[in-house]
């Protein structure tokens, strides 16, 4: 039976009423620090995360998954200082490390995030034949006691616990059903179904999602989370029927970083359920096709500047037809759209460039002759107020980037910012 819990915190599910988020909306668990990060090419390092972590709290997240602690040292602080800093700041997300189902790498986490005011611990096994058999060389059984063993030992340590089942697309569903009915019964508040390997339709996803919904013991008022990659290039729209079939939290990354084709982009789904809110709110929540109400807590303004600041910390370039954040998802080339869009814009375009937080290039044109003034109000236009020693070190890089160059656009002020933050965390 599990150990008495010991330094239990307040879960977020305790806290929606408190912190006045709205549980009946759809969590989004950001996973840009962990799933992005342990991709190739996309390692940051310890200061690098805390910038990131402190844009994806003013971004809204609900959860920042910050690291796998057990991973390294560097991991490890990376984490704790995410949970020290981020996660005890007025409104908080919750700070999540991931762990795999071993004792070692659960203390580990615990200790990790344990600082944060909502901390929690994530923590999975592998339930697909392919991977039992092959990787973890475990049978059903084994798993099973592993799940109730694990799980119940991370509940010991932090109240909030998230299990995975790793391959859950793969796994036989009626198996996966008794996983996480144990897990649950073990005190689980959140089950994660991943798309480890990107196979799956939307179809199949929503499919699933029903059919835990009815045969995992204790499944009410936990939390179903997906998390899937992008392998066949259908992770967003597998998501969006998910939450169509009663998932409630998404596991995302910013540009969509992770994991060999990537991870669900965060904008987005953010964006599809903003832009189509009445639909969603319709198919997924049973409200009225005219709702209003907005399904994310997610700043959709704050979408933009994220993305170019993960890309900038990780050197990971975002395509320029990339949805949403994209270098061109709001320019119009052809002569039929640009007539059609300077008649009205909505002929062409769905949302508006200025709600995911785009900046257009402005009258006020920056060069070698421009004063801190003019600086920092077009950095304020931007959205990005600096305390003013930062500023004085931001304007001395752009007076010597404006050396070497006639105009300065706003991708180059957006570079100064972000290394200036770097710097400054450093
Ligand atoms: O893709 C995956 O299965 C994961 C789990 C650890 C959630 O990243
Ligand atoms: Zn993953």
């Amino acid at each position: 039976s599990p150990v008495a819990a010991v330094n239990v915190r307040p879960s977020r599910h305790d806290t929606d009423t408190e912190t006045g988020r709205d549980p009946t909306r759809v969590k989004i668990f950001d996973t840009t620090l962990r799933d992005g990060e342990q991709s190739p090419g996309c390692t940051m390092t310890r200061e690098e995360k805390l910038v990131v972590a402190r844009q994806l709290s003013k971004l809204g997240v609900d959860v920042i998954e910050a690291g796998f602690p057990i991973a390294s040292p560097g991991d490890f602080e990376a984490v704790k200082e995410i949970a020290e800093t981020v996660g005890t700041a007025n409104n908080p997300p919750i700070i999540c490390g991931l762990a795999r189902a071993l004792k070692k790498d659960i203390d580990v986490c615990a200790e990790a995030v344990r600082p944060a005011r909502f901390p929690r611990i994530h923590t999975f096994i592998a339930t697909s034949d392919i991977h039992m058999e092959h990787k973890l060389k475990k049978t059903r059984e084994q798993v099973l006691a592993i799940t109730h063993e694990m799980v119940s030992h991370a509940k010991s340590l932090i109240d909030d616990v998230e299990f995975s089942a790793e391959d859950a697309l793969r796994s036989d569903p009626e198996f996966l059903a008794k996983v996480f009915s144990v897990a649950i019964a073990a005190g689980a508040s959140t089950i994660n179904v991943p798309d480890t390997v990107g196979y799956t339709t939307p179809g199949e996803f929503k499919s699933l999602i029903h059919y835990l919904r009815e045969h995992v013991a204790g499944i009410d008022g936990v939390t179903i989370s997906v998390h899937g990659h992008n392998d066949l290039g259908m992770a967003v729209a597998n998501f969006l029927a998910a939450i169509e079939g009663g998932a409630r939290q998404v596991e995302c990354t910013v540009n969509g970083i992770g994991e060999r084709a990537g991870n669900a982009a965060l904008e987005e789904i953010v964006m599809a359920l903003h832009v189509r809110k009445g639909y969603f709110n319709a198919a997924a929540f049973a409200r009225p096709a005219d709702s209003e109400r907005a399904l994310t807590n997610v700043v959709t303004q704050e979408l933009y500047k994220s993305s170019r600041l993960v890309s900038s910390m990780t050197g990971m370039t975002v395509q320029a037809n990339k949805a949403i954040v994209g270098a061109n998802a709001f320019a119009h080339e052809s002569g039929i759209h640009q007539d059609g869009v300077l008649k009205n814009k909505e002929t062409y375009e769905i949302m508006d460039a200025a709600l995911v937080g785009v900046v257009q290039e402005s009258n006020l044109v920056l060069g070698k002759h421009s004063g801190r003034h003019a600086f920092r109000s077009r950095l304020a236009e931007m959205g990005y107020t600096l305390a003013d020693d930062e500023l004085n070190k931001a304007f001395a890089r752009f007076k010597d980037l404006a050396d070497k160059k006639k105009e300065i656009s706003v991708l180059d002020l957006e570079s100064i910012v972000n290394e200036e933050m770097r710097e400054a965390t450093g």
